[in-house]
């Protein structure tokens, strides 16, 4: 995988007819594969903390509505408003309150928070600010993925330049207020990407998702009043304090505003991650930026593997990509990260892999999860890719679905469900035929459990 150097600016391919406004410039990953750019003295030639500078002048009320006027929704995967979430934080209740960015980015097919945190950990930092500000909070934490050593390095560094600049600290920025950011490291576990679980890990319990109510804004880390967002969407918040929300909101469609970074992988020219505007079309996404699939494709994951599947056809190519449209079709925006779905790789084989990954990383807490996914689906899918399947495990299986899907304590269980439905729906024919023949239907990319 490429994508730091494959992030295009939009200025350069010449050829490329793309229907995207000339003036669109990369932001979030403006500066991604330049030398230096994770130093302090690069990014304060380039303006880093100007927009805190501005954040911190106002009252955080101002700074709520800047970033509610911008329309920014969460980059996590959910896409709430980043606004109106910080909005429900209690105002005058004496207690400490804390920001946490969740860095923990394990979701298959999603890797655009790497490269920022990588390359740019002061735009992060700076979005810190900003999100503390604006939630009443002097302490945050970065939650990052422990494999992710580079970027924990990054921000670390980045962090005592800042303290020592004066940027962070008791008298951050200037402004008379404690401010201090620290990153915690993950022990590799996509259950702590789930805001809860992801609480209980920082507090250093066992990574279980928490019953809501009560909500983080209530009672989060510590017992304390939280706020838990994605880093893209803490960084937004800096470009848009930096260039402000009419800037923010004129790139996008009319309900889903700004700049998004697309992902993709899978047989494609130039797999990477592309700033585009939130609107433009899955085709541009994939043809003009991506370069075009290496081979015939018959669907894709548009936002990660949790997002059900779409068809390749020309109606979803020409589909304007947003929160809207996706949900319209029966999925998600997700992250963001497209998987493309090669026509001669057997879907079933492939749900196995996705089964294995959700199985693996059930946390064991409620059964249809753990039970469900770990042990039923997975000895299922074993069964059909040996070729010991029959016609009636197809069924079983949209029995499980149905058995697990909505009935689990966190969205992990319906994560996992909601692809491997989507794949059954679009693909039934290679579930029927696999159970059936006792083989697969296509072969390109080998019989996983038979080659093992
Ligand atoms: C199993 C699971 C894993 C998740 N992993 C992540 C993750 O790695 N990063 C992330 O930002 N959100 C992840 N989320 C979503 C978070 O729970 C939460 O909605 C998000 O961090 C909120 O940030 P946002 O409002 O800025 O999008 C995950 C959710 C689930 C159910
Ligand atoms: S759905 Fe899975 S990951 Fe979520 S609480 Fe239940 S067992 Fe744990």
């Amino acid at each position: 995988m490429t994508a730091v150097a494959e992030v295009v600016s939009p200025e350069k391919p010449k050829s490329i007819t793309s229907g995207l406004d000339p003036r669109f410039k990369p932001r979030l990953y403006e500066h991604v594969g330049q030398n230096n750019s994770w130093t302090l003295e690069y990014a304060l030639r380039h303006g880093a903390y100007e927009g805190a500078k501005k954040a911190l002048a106002g009252t955080p009320e101002s700074v709520q509505d800047e970033v509610k006027k911008a329309g920014l929704r969460g980059r996590g995967g959910a896409g709430f408003p980043t606004g109106v979430k910080w909005s429900f934080m209690p105002k005058e209740d004496g207690k400490p309150h804390y920001l946490v960015c969740n860095a923990d980015e394990s979701e298959p097919g999603t890797y655009k928070d790497r490269y920022l945190m990588e390359a740019d950990p002061h735009q992060l930092l700076e979005g810190m600010l900003i999100g503390m500000h604006a939630i009443r909070a002097n302490v945050g934490y970065i939650y990052i993925r422990g494999e992710y050593i580079l970027g924990a390095n990054r921000l670390n560094a980045a962090i005592a330049e800042a303290r020592a600049a004066g940027i962070l600290g008791e008298n951050a920025l200037g402004f008379g207020k404690s401010m201090e950011v620290h990153v915690h490291r993950g022990a590799g576990a996509y259950i702590c990407g789930e805001e809860t679980a992801l609480m209980n890990s920082l507090e250093g319990l066992r990574a279980n998702p928490r019953l809501k109510p009560p909500f983080p804004a209530q009672a989060g880390i510590f017992g304390m009043p939280s706020t838990v967002n994605n880093v893209v969407s803490i960084a937004s918040a800096a470009l848009i304090m930096r260039h402000g929300a009419d800037w923010f909101s004129s790139m996008g469609t009319e309900k889903s505003k700004g700049n998004f970074l697309f992902h993709i992988s899978g047989p494609i020219k130039r797999p990477g991650v592309y700033e585009l505007p939130l609107g433009t079309t899955y085709r541009e996404i994939i043809y003009t930026w991506g370069g075009g699939p290496t081979e015939p494709i018959k669907a894709f994951n548009p936002g990660g593997s949790s997002t059900p599947m779409l068809p390749f056809t020309d109606e979803i190519l020409d589909m304007q990509a947003d929160y809207e449209n996706c949900a319209a079709k029966g999925t998600f925006l997700g992250t963001g990260g497209i998987i493309l779905i090669p026509q001669n790789c057997d879907i079933v084989n492939m749900m196995y892999n996705y089964v294995r990954f959700y199985g693996h990383e059930s946390c064991g807490k409620c059964t249809p999860c753990r039970e469900g996914i770990g042990t039923w689906m997975n000895r299922i899918f074993q069964k059909l890719i040996s070729g010991k399947g029959d016609p009636n495990d197809v069924k079983i299986l949209e029995d499980l679905f149905g058995n697990i899907k909505g009935k689990s304590f966190c969205l992990l269980a319906d994560s996992c469900i909601m692809p491997v439905q989507s794949a059954m729906k679009l693909f039934r024919d290679e579930f029927e035929y696999i159970a059936q023949h006792g083989k697969p239907m296509y072969t390109g990319y080998g019989n996983r459990w038979k080659d093992e």
